[in-house]
C-alpha cells in the first residue's frame, strides 16, 4: 500500500470558483479516487489562499475585515467544491496557526542557513493610501510611445516592457494620487544558490512533465534571480519574524506562505485525526529522511509552474524538508474554442453551472478531455451535450435500463446462477488493467475511451441476443435471464471503472445492484444468483435548453455580482510574478482580463466609427532617441500628408516600408508624443513582443479610399 499526499492549488480568497478552476479540482479528485480505489492510502488536502494586497483591498471595498472576507469566501468555495463532488480530506486556509508556524519555521531555517539577504528597493508609493504600489496598481503614459493610461509593467500600444517608475504622469489606480518614489528594505530568498540542486531535481525521477522540465531548462539558461519575499505594511499576511525591532514590520509575500499552506492543511488534518484509526503521521510525509517512504504530488495550472517547480522545492530543500515527488501541470480551459467570456456567457461560475446542469456531466466531459499533457482543454457546449448523452446515457446507463426491467419483472430481481459469457466478462476485466494504468498516468481521456469500448461490447452483445424478442418466444426463460444477467454484470464492471469520475451515479448504481463494494479489485466479483433492486433512471439526458439557460444566467450573473464578496475576478495584486513566468502563453488569465471581457462584442455602429484609409508611405524614417519607433509620412488622400509614429522599429528597416500602401486609422485623436504629434495609426498584425507585420495593400488600391 502506497502512502500518498495529494494537493490542488489553493484558490485565492477574493473570487468565486469558475469552470476553469474546476478543471484542476476535478482532475485531482478523479486521480485521488482512482488511487484510493486501488487500495492506496491517499490523502487529499487543499485550502484557501487568503493573503495579499488584493484580498485586503477587496475587504476594504466591501466594508468588512479581511478575516470576514476570507471566511465568507471560504464557505462559498467549500460549498461549490461539494457540489462538484470534490472530496477533500481537509480544506483549510493559509490564514491559520499551522501555516504561520510552518512559514516561520521554513523562513528561520533558510535564514540561519544563510539563504536570506536584504536589499533596499525603490518603489512607487501611494501617499494617500499609504501603501507601496504593485505594477498593476499604477498607470501612466508609456515612456516609449507616449500612449496614455498604460499599466506599470508594459505598454499595450507599443509592447515595451519597463519599470513602473519609468511611466510618465503616473497615478495610483487606487486613489488617483500621484505616486512618490520611496525606498524600503526587502528580504530576498537566494534562489540562484539552489541552481544545481534544482537542475538535478528537475531531471530526476520523472517528477515533471517533459514540457515543464524543458521550460525550466530555459529558465535556468536565462538565469535565476533572488526572490523578493517581503512586503511592507499595510499587508494582509504573516509578519516576518526576527526582523530588527527598530525597523518597520515586514510581511511575507503571499506566494511565500501559499505553498506552505499545503503542509499546514495536512498538519491540521493530522491533528484532527489524532487518536483515531485514520491517524496520520506528519513527519512521515514531510521529514527529509522519510522522503522515499511516502509520496507527495501537487496538481497545478500551467501559470504557476515557476512557484511550484522552482521556489517551492528550493525552499523545502533549503529548510531540510522533503520535496514533492511530482508536480503535475494542466492547461487552461477554453469554452467553445475561445477564452471564457463574460459577454458571451461562457465565463461560467461553478454555482451557475450547478443551478442548471448535473456536476457529473462536467466531470465526465473533463475526464474525456484530460491527458497527462499541459494542453488547454476545450469545453465545446454542443459537443459536451452530445458526448454526455451518447456515452453516459446512450451507452452506459442504457445497458442497465434495457436489462434490469426483465430481471425485476420476470425473475423477481434474481440474476442467473451461472455466467453465460465468462469470456466477455473476463475480456472486460482485462481491459480494467489498462484503464487503471491510464488513470494512474493521468491519461483520463484514454481511460474514458477504453470504458466506452467496453460499453459498446455490452451493447453489441445485447443487440445480438435481443432479449426483448426472445422473451416473446416460449421456452427461452433461462436464456433471457442469462443474457440480462451478463449485461448486469458488465454494467457492474463499468460502474467500477467509472466510479472515480461519477461518484454519485455509481453510488446510486451500487444501491440498485444491491452491492456494497465498487473497489477496483471487485471488478472480478460476478453477481450470480444475486438479487438486485428495482431500476431507477440513473441519469437524464442533457437538454439544449438547460445549456442555454446556463449561458443566459452567466451573462446576468456578471451584472448582478459586481458587488458581492465572492464574485470578483479582479487582478490579484500579486499575480504579476506568475504572469511573467508562465509556462506557456495563455489568454485565459482570468485574473487580469475582466474589463476587456465585457467589450467582446461591438455593434456595427461601433465598427463604423473607426475610419480606416488606404495610405501611401511617402517617407519612413528612424526616430532619433527612440529605439522602438518608426516615423511615417503618409498620403491619405488629403491636402496635406500625415505624420504617424508606429512601434515597429524592432521589426523593420524604414526602406522596407517606403512606397508601400498601408492601412491608416485616420480618425484617432491626434496624440502628442515626445517626438511630435502622431496623426493616426498604421495597422499591423502579430505580437509587439515577438514580431509585427505591417498590413500592406495591393498596389492598385486607391489612396484615400476607406476600408469597410
Ligand atoms: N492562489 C494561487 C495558487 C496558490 S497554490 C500554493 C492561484 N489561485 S487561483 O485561484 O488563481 O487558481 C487556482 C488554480 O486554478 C491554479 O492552479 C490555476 O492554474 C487554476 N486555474 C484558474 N483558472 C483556470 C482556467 N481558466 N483553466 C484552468 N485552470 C485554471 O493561482
Ligand atoms: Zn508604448
Amino acid at each position: 500500500m502506497r502512502e500518498i499526499l495529494v494537493t490542488s492549488a489553493l484558490p485565492y480568497a477574493n473570487g468565486y470558483i469558475h469552470l476553469g478552476h474546476l478543471v484542476e479540482y476535478i482532475q485531482t479528485d478523479i486521480w485521488v479516487r482512482a488511487m484510493k480505489a486501488q487500495g492506496h492510502q491517499v490523502t487529499y488536502v487543499c485550502a484557501d489562499d487568503a493573503h495579499g494586497t488584493a484580498i485586503m483591498l477587496k475587504a476594504e471595498a466591501n466594508g468588512i475585515t479581511p478575516e470576514e472576507q476570507i471566511a465568507s469566501v471560504k464557505a462559498s468555495h467549500e460549498a461549490d467544491f461539494a457540489k462538484f463532488l470534490i472530496e477533500f480530506d481537509n480544506y483549510h486556509t493559509t490564514h491559520s496557526e499551522e501555516n504561520k508556524h510552518f512559514s516561520e519555521l521554513i523562513y528561520r531555517r533558510l535564514n540561519s542557513a544563510g539563504h536570506i539577504s536584504t536589499k533596499d528597493v525603490e518603489q512607487l508609493f501611494d501617499p494617500e493610501k499609504q501603501l507601496f504600489l504593485a505594477d498593476r496598481f499604477v498607470k501612466g503614459d508609456c515612456p516609449e510611445c507616449g500612449a496614455l493610461d498604460q499599466y506599470g509593467d508594459n505598454c499595450e500600444v507599443c509592447g515595451t516592457t519597463y519599470d513602473a517608475t519609468d511611466l510618465k504622469n503616473p497615478y495610483s489606480t487606487l486613489s488617483d494620487a500621484t505616486p512618490v518614489l520611496k525606498t524600503s528594505k526587502h528580504y530576498f530568498f537566494d534562489l540562484p544558490e539552489f541552481e544545481q540542486f534544482l537542475k538535478d531535481w528537475t531531471r530526476s525521477d520523472n517528477r515533471l512533465q517533459v514540457s515543464v522540465a524543458n521550460k525550466l531548462q530555459e529558465w535556468f539558461e536565462a538565469g535565476l534571480a533572488s526572490w523578493d519575499i517581503s512586503r511592507d505594511a499595510p499587508y494582509f499576511g504573516f509578519q516576518i519574524p526576527d526582523t530588527p525591532s527598530d525597523e518597520p514590520d515586514k510581511y511575507f509575500y503571499v506566494w511565500l506562505d501559499a505553498p506552505v499552506g499545503y503542509m499546514a492543511s495536512f498538519k491540521n488534518l493530522c491533528d484532527k485525526r489524532e487518536g483515531t484509526d485514520q491517524a496520520l503521521d506528519f513527519d512521515r510525509y514531510w521529514a527529509q529522511e522519510n522522503e522515499h517512504k511516502t509520496e507527495v504530488y501537487h496538481f497545478i495550472g500551467k501559470d504557476i509552474v515557476y512557484f511550484h517547480a522552482l521556489f517551492w522545492p528550493a525552499m523545502l530543500a533549503g529548510s531540510e524538508l522533503r520535496t514533492p515527488t511530482g508536480v503535475f501541470a494542466h492547461g487552461f480551459l477554453m469554452v467553445n474554442g475561445e477564452k471564457m467570456s463574460k459577454s458571451r456567457g461562457t465565463f461560467i461560475k461553478a454555482e451557475t453551472y450547478a443551478d442548471h446542469l448535473h456536476p457529473e456531466y462536467l466531470r465526465y466531459y473533463f475526464a474525456s478531455k484530460l491527458s497527462d499533457k499541459v494542453e488547454d482543454i476545450n469545453l465545446d457546449l454542443e459537443d459536451f451535450m452530445q458526448k454526455v448523452n451518447s456515452d453516459l446515457v446512450g451507452k452506459v446507463v442504457n445497458i442497465a435500463s434495457r436489462s434490469a426491467g426483465f430481471i425485476v419483472k420476470k425473475y423477481d430481481g434474481m440474476l442467473s446462477d451461472v455466467c453465460a459469457e465468462p469470456e466477455l466478462l473476463e475480456d472486460i476485466t482485462k481491459t480494467g488493467d489498462e484503464i487503471a494504468a491510464a488513470y494512474e498516468n493521468r491519461e483520463f481521456s484514454r481511460a474514458m475511451r477504453l470504458i466506452m469500448q467496453c460499453a459498446d461490447k455490452a451493447n453489441e452483445y445485447i443487440d445480438e441476443k435481443k432479449p426483448w424478442s426472445l422473451a416473446k418466444i416460449e421456452g427461452t426463460e433461462q436464456e433471457v435471464q442469462d443474457v440480462c444477467s451478463v449485461a448486469m454484470n458488465i454494467f457492474r464492471q463499468l460502474m467500477v471503472y467509472l466510479a472515480p469520475v461519477l461518484p454519485e451515479l455509481t453510488a446510486n448504481a451500487k444501491a440498485f445492484l444491491n452491492i456494497d463494494d465498487l473497489s477496483f479489485a471487485s471488478r472480478n466479483e460476478w453477481l450470480l444468483g444475486h438479487k438486485i433492486n428495482k431500476f431507477k433512471p440513473l441519469m437524464q439526458r442533457i437538454e439544449e435548453k438547460d445549456i442555454e439557460a446556463m449561458v443566459e444566467a452567466s451573462k446576468e450573473s456578471l451584472a448582478q455580482s459586481t458587488t458581492s464578496v465572492a464574485s470578483d475576478t479582479d487582478v490579484n495584486n500579486d499575480s504579476k510574478a506568475a504572469k511573467n513566468t508562465q509556462l506557456a502563453n495563455t489568454n485565459t488569465d482570468t485574473n487580469t482580463n475582466t474589463n476587456t471581457e465585457q467589450a467582446d462584442y461591438i455593434g456595427i455602429e461601433d465598427f463604423a466609427k473607426v475610419e480606416m484609409k488606404v495610405a501611401h508611405v511617402l517617407e519612413c524614417n528612424h526616430v532619433e532617441g527612440a529605439d522602438k519607433l518608426l516615423q511615417f509620412t503618409l498620403d491619405v488622400g488629403e491636402d496635406k500628408p500625415r505624420n504617424v509614429f508606429s512601434g515597429i522599429r524592432k521589426f523593420y528597416e524604414p526602406e522596407q516600408l517606403a512606397d508601400k500602401k498601408v492601412v491608416c486609422v485616420t480618425n484617432l485623436a491626434p496624440r502628442k508624443m515626445k517626438f511630435g504629434i502622431s496623426e493616426g495609426m498604421v495597422l499591423s498584425t502579430g505580437d509587439p513582443k515577438t514580431g509585427l507585420t505591417v498590413v500592406t495593400l495591393p498596389d492598385d488600391c486607391v489612396v484615400g479610399d476607406t476600408l469597410a
